[in-house]
């Protein structure tokens, strides 16, 4: 692949903070990509370079658009055989471990218009799956439709309700029924707190002022069965526990109480043999490793345990976490390139985990991850609500890879 020019650009993210979009030109076409950003981000990501200062209330990305433009001028010499060989030039320009040098935003919007350069002509998904010679598989959705924790100004800290339509057959089936089950649960929420419980989070759930998540999960699972899905529908957690966790005191302030792990561990156990949730994320805070195994240890054969804040995509974590969790959250931006996200995947998939790619809670139009999702054929897929032009693109994009007859993949516990 010769690149005759590269350009980048800030764009407003989701919440309204800028970002990085890069393009690359090959041949006359041009191939763009952009970064999301998180909020509840782990300590252990890779460095989001921001400019700091007045600008954008220091959310600036000026410095990260030009190390792209710079990088750009050191690409037009070279002719990038694969995929890994874009990323091993991005890695060495860098050359710090964290990517705080040239920043992990803009290491990553090249890394993923280089991607979608590779692929040419071709559908990104088909390119990628090509390339890892796997079969293509659209992922199940889970579906954030209860937002708490940092993406909400509610009272509730588990940060993320999700349902996942593991009956479906489809993905347009799936989809139905994530968006059939979200306007029940708007309309329901309004009637039982009144008018501000219908506005969203940043991730287009539903944000009620509940205090703790037997409400919101009373309240979700009730959408669930009026639509006649109880059937065909599980529940998820994200509860990104590092946000409620007090160090000082190692306790966790979450559901009007203060638990110490073993305590919380409990709360879980009872919360999941009554709602059967089958999937939990961030059960306890990013360097928890332990408590994590103990939680793996009494949900094996009920209910995946996710790393995101414990393993941010990062090879040295997951290998540090393989009795810890059951499953990876995959998000490119924690770790920086598409290379190394898809290593992270093998690892993970090497210790029998789960791998679920996901969105973050600042988005951009850009739908790169249905295509990797698919590409992987990992069968799980975290995305907002169903609402929001941010997260309906990666809706709409499955839907439209569908059309190809790729099939939907069903839920299968580590
Ligand atoms: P974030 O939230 O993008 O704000 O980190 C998503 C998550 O915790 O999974
Ligand atoms: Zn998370």
């Amino acid at each position: 692949m010769k690149v005759s020019s590269v350009n980048a650009r800030w764009i407003l993210d989701s919440r309204g903070n800028p970002t990085v979009e890069a393009g690359l030109q090959v041949g006359r076409a041009w191939f763009t990509a952009s970064v999301p950003s998180g909020a509840s981000t782990g300590t252990h990501e890779a460095v989001e370079l921001r400019d700091g200062g007045r600008p954008f209330h220091g959310k600036g990305v000026s410095k990260a658009v030009g190390h792209v433009q710079a990088l750009g001028k050191s690409m037009k010499t070279k002719d990038f055989k694969s995929q890994a060989e874009l990323d091993a030039f991005l890695l060495k320009a860098d050359g710090t471990a964290n990517k705080k040098k040239i920043g992990a935003n803009a290491l990553l919007a090249v890394s993923l218009a280089g991607a979608r350069a590779f692929a040419g002509s071709k559908p990104l998904y088909s390119y990628l799956a090509a390339s890892l010679k796997r079969k293509p598989l659209l992922p199940l959705p889970f579906a954030n439709v209860l937002n708490g924790g940092k993406h909400a100004g509610s009272s509730l800290k588990i940060q993320e309700v999700m349902v996942v339509p593991t009956g479906a057959k489809t993905f347009g089936e799936a989809a139905q029924m994530v968006a059939e089950t979200y306007q029940s649960l708007k309309k329901d929420a309004v009637k039982k707190f009144g008018a501000p419980a219908g506005n969203v989070g940043d991730e287009g759930g539903i944000a009620p002022d509940v205090s703790n998540v037997r409400q919101a999960l009373d309240l979700v699972w009730r959408a669930v069965e009026e639509n006649g899905h109880g059937q065909k529908m599980a529940l998820a957690l994200d509860c990104a526990a590092s946000e409620f966790y007090d160090a000082r005191t190692g306790a966790y302030h979450v559901d009007g109480k203060i638990l110490t792990p073993g305590e919380l561990l409990n709360h879980y156990a009872e919360l999941q043999s009554q709602y059967r949730f089958i999937s939990i994320e961030d059960p306890f805070h990013e360097e928890a490793f332990d408590d994590f195994a103990r939680l793996r240890a009494v949900f094996a054969g009920k209910c995946q345990v996710v790393g995101d804040d414990l393993l941010v995509t990062n090879p040295a974590r997951i290998d540090r976490a393989q009795l810890s969790c059951s499953a990876l959250l995959l998000k490119v931006n924690q770790i920086g390139t598409l290379s190394e996200s898809l290593r992270a995947a093998q690892i993970a998939e090497s210790f029998g985990w789960n791998v679920m790619v996901s969105h973050r809670s600042g988005e951009t139009e850009d739908a790169f991850i249905s295509d990797l999702a698919t590409a992987l054929a990992c069968g799980q897929i975290k995305l907002g609500a169903p609402a929001r032009g941010e997260r309906t693109a990666k809706y709409n994009r499955l839907l439209r890879i569908e059309e190809d007859g790729v099939p939907l993949a069903r839920f299968k516990l580590p």
